[in-house]
């Protein structure tokens, strides 16, 4: 009787060098799904380091163009744009958003001016806007829901008037993406791509964020009130379904390392594309691990697979253009 050989399987003779591990390799990143987020803000002269985000800054009007220069030079073609604006402008309902010719419309324009290929994404939130530091407008001491959403849609026509490729409503009120839907094709925008945060939750890792635009909560209503539980997973397909309903071309999960289970749910349940958020506090978090040597660079390409890996489409991180400069693309 012949002696049973020892495992036929070796997992390990695909793991022997680096060419024969690229070739069986499950995941990729290609830089072209890679969004970098970008601060601007309406009274800074020049651009100016966001301390609870090293490496990342609050650019001024000027900056912000050259910074995009370079980025597309790199080979980064999406950004998010998100402003800061300065604090006598906000108030309790947010109403510089809905001027048409406010900063981040101004903004907009000079930037698709220049870089018409650009693809420019907006956030359609009231958040910069209001005194409140909320995404909604506060009636009777609440986040009243359908006042809201006039406020979203009117804000909405007035970005993708200024030429925003794609608005991604990110203030979890229900039946926005109905709304400015609709309030799109009014205004005859058929091809303004809406990126829904749908899966949006209330996290403790948006602080950095908040201190980028300035919207730190100053009212005791909490932001639990509208974005998700943590602790749901079945509520973000909810979500989920009624935005693609709605109207919504693509949805986001967000933050993302927290909620991979969130994007691999979704992605195997629906058939949108699902972008992920790796929010500001997940950027802090390596960022200042590596630069107090806990942990190498190489925990970035690390992180970023893991999003791909659970089923993302396209990642917004603002390692974005770091990859770029490191990487023709990780395999
Ligand atoms: C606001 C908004 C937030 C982020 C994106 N849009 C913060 C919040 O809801 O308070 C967070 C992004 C990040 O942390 O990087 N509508």
């Amino acid at each position: 009787m012949q002696k049973k050989l020892f495992p036929r399987a070796r997992p390990r003779r695909l793991r022997l060098n680096q060419t024969i591990r690229d070739l069986v390799s499950e995941t990729s990143i290609n830089k072209s799904k890679l969004i970098q987020p970008l601060f601007v803000s309406d009274t800074l002269k020049q651009k100016e380091e966001i301390v609870t985000m090293p490496g990342q800054y609050l650019y001024s009007s000027d900056d912000i163009l050259s910074e995009i220069d370079e980025l597309t030079d790199l080979g980064i073609n999406t950004i998010a744009l998100f402003p800061n604006i300065e604090s006598d402008l906000k108030d309790i309902s947010g109403s510089e958003a809905l001027k048409e010719d406010n900063f981040i419309c101004s903004i907009v324009r000079q930037i698709k001016k220049r870089f018409p290929e650009l693809v420019i994404i907006t956030d359609v939130a009231l958040d910069p806007y209001t005194s409140s530091g909320h995404d909604g407008i506060i009636l009777d001491n609440k986040i009243d829901n359908d006042v809201t959403l006039d406020a979203l849609s009117k804000m909405s026509i007035n970005l993708a008037s200024s030429g925003a490729d794609i608005l991604a409503p990110s203030d979890m009120m229900d039946g926005r993406i109905g709304k400015i839907r609709d309030s799109l094709e009014k205004n005859n925008f058929k091809d303004t791509i809406l990126l829904s945060y749908a899966a949006k939750y209330a996290s403790n890792f948006y602080g950095p964020f908040r201190d980028a635009v300035g919207s730190q909560q100053t009212e005791g209503i909490s932001k639990k009130t509208y974005q998700m539980d943590s602790k749901n997973l079945k509520e973000a397909y909810k979500e989920f379904l009624l935005d693609i309903n709605e109207g919504a071309d693509i949805l986001m999960v967000k933050p993302a390392m927290p909620y991979l289970d969130v994007i691999n749910d979704l992605s195997q349940k629906t058939s949108v594309p699902i972008f992920a958020y790796q929010v500001s506090g997940e950027y802090a978090m390596l960022k200042l691990g590596i630069d107090k040597k806990i942990f190498d660079h190489n925990v970035i390409p690390e992180a970023l697979i893991s999003l791909f890996r659970a089923g993302s489409s396209s990642v917004i991180t603002y390692f974005a253009r770091w990859v770029a400069e490191n990487y023709d693309n990780i395999s």
